[in-house]
């Protein structure tokens, strides 16, 4: 008695510790604190779970600690070597043997059920048959979304036309024959629930498949709700309070950044579903017509920065790639020993996850007060001497608002057109995540200055220091 308290109560503070943690995460000024805290409870609820009676759980304590040691270790060296560019890669990893786990316990859960030594009734089968219909789903989703970020996987080679209704009848079939296992129970025999399961798992690789590479962070976010679902549903099978606790929390948080996402892409999570946007085959911008480019010599653009009032650094994707975190607040410190008013604006979803500038700049200690969101960087704009664009394309696109027959169009974007000068700084003319052309950089006020966004700051930090 006296010893479920204990464990309970550290059910408890392990849930407080996981709703503070995420509490805290949803400010960069406090997320490494929320992420230490988050820690804590899962620590903490680790160790009361090793001693919650359980039914011969006395016999498995070396396989139980064998198992953590390999995961803290692999999970330990991952996080250490995995590159800021590579998160969304390792998180889909995460996410995927997050749904294995489910997988497996709903699979023992049955394999007991089915030889007598577990009594399940209808609603403990539907339990079950969730846990692993939707660990198996994040299970095989998340492996095939890992593979496409990564590289490894050309979208075109894993999708056939009609795909979307195959995907329908798929879902259909397997919910269809659960629903079969879950009324006839014993009867239903021992090969339903293994034809079950692999019709989910090729489902949830299936349902992967048509969905842009590029598409990959929104999928993943709801993927990563998929596997906070089924371990609430895991939770559920073992009366785990904390477990479910901890498993509704990544759901719902899951859930909210998908739709989040969805709506700073101004697109809808079916259109993201459906797929096409950003896979390889889209990803050729437009021929840019006759329109003209204008180029600024490294020499000229330094003595603009240097010599303006105020400066607004806008973050993209090409930041990440070219890791130019660090020289972007080299050339901030030396702007602000000059008196410019250096600020940085920072798109929802620019780069390839939420959050990814934020991160970035973090990094490189620039303080957090600099950093305007959309609104307000789009009011502060007009007043603006300099925009230096670094890395970004499509969150700085006038598509977005002039051009009805845009995938952007309608989707929010930093006005950088309205400040005073633009300079872009990218490789080339290619597009970006949307595959399409950018009036922007034929703009009159703007001028591109090509190269590797890192080489060409710590260039233009040499240049500034002869002035
Ligand atoms: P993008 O539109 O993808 O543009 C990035 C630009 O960076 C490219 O045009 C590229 O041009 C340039 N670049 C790449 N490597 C570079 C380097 N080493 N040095 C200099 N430039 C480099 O990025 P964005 O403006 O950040 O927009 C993000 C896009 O991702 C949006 O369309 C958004 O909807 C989408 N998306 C974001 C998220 C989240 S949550 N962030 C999730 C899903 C989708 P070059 O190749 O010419 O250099």
């Amino acid at each position: 008695m006296a010893y479920n308290f204990y464990v309970n109560l550290a059910y408890l503070l392990g849930a407080v510790g996981f709703v503070w943690g995420l509490r805290l995460l949803s400010s960069p000024d406090s997320a490494r604190r929320g992420n230490f805290i988050a820690g804590l409870g899962m620590g903490l609820s680790i160790i009361a779970a090793l001693f919650a009676p359980m039914e011969g759980a006395a016999n498995n304590y070396g396989w139980i600690v064998g198992a953590m040691a390999v995961g803290a270790i692999v999970g330990y060296l991952a996080a250490k070597k995995v590159k800021m560019t590579a998160m969304p890669q390792m998180v889909s990893i995460f996410n995927g043997l997050g749904g294995a786990c489910a997988v497996v316990l709903a699979g023992v859960e049955l394999y007991l059920f089915y030889h007598g030594k577990r009594m399940l009734d209808t609603g403990g089968l539907v339990i079950i048959l969730l846990t692993l219909l939707i660990g198996a789903v994040a299970f095989t989703g998340s492996m095939l979304a890992y593979a496409k970020l990564e590289g490894l996987v050309d979208d075109r080679k894993v999708t056939f036309r009609g795909h979307n209704i195959v995907n329908n009848i798929m879902l259909l079939v397997t919910v269809g024959l659960g629903v079969w296992l879950c009324v006839e129970g014993k009867e239903s025999g021992t090969t339903l629930p293994i034809v079950v399961g692999i019709l989910a798992l090729i489902y949830g690789f299936s349902f992967v498949a048509p969905i842009g590479g590029a598409d990959m962070p929104v999928v993943i976010s709801l993927l990563n709700s998929f596997s906070g679902l089924s371990a609430a549903a895991a939770g559920l099978i073992y009366g785990n309070n904390l477990m479910l606790v901890g498993g509704i929390l990544v759901g719902a948080s899951g859930t909210i950044l998908t739709v989040l996402m969805c709506n700073a892409m101004n697109r809808s999570l079916l259109n993201v579903l459906i797929g096409g946007f950003g896979t390889s085959g889209t990803s050729a911008a437009k021929a840019t017509g006759d329109q003209v480019v204008k180029e600024v010599t490294m020499n000229d653009a330094a003595i603009q920065l240097y010599y303006s009032q105020s400066a607004m650094i806008v973050p993209g994707y090409g930041l990440a790639v070219a890791q130019a975190q660090k020289v972007c607040k080299e050339i901030d410190d030396l702007l602000e020993a000059n008196g410019v008013d250096v600020k940085y604006a920072i798109h929802p979803v620019a780069g390839r996850m939420p959050g990814h500038m934020n991160v970035l700049l973090a990094e490189a200690d620039v303080p957090y007060p600099k950093l305007l969101d959309l609104e307000d960087a789009n009011s502060a704009l007009p007043n603006t001497d300099i925009v230096v664009i670094v890395g970004a394309n499509d969150v700085v696109n006038p598509a977005a608002e002039d051009d009805p027959g845009s995938p952007i169009y309608g989707m929010p974007v930093l006005k950088v057109w309205e400040a005073k000068n633009v300079i872009v700084l990218k490789r080339s003319m290619r597009s970006g995540y949307a595959g399409i052309e950018n009036p922007l950089f034929f703009h009159d006020r703007t001028r591109m200055l090509f190269g590797d966004a890192k080489d060409t700051l710590t260039k233009l930090v040499a240049e500034i220091k002869t002035l």
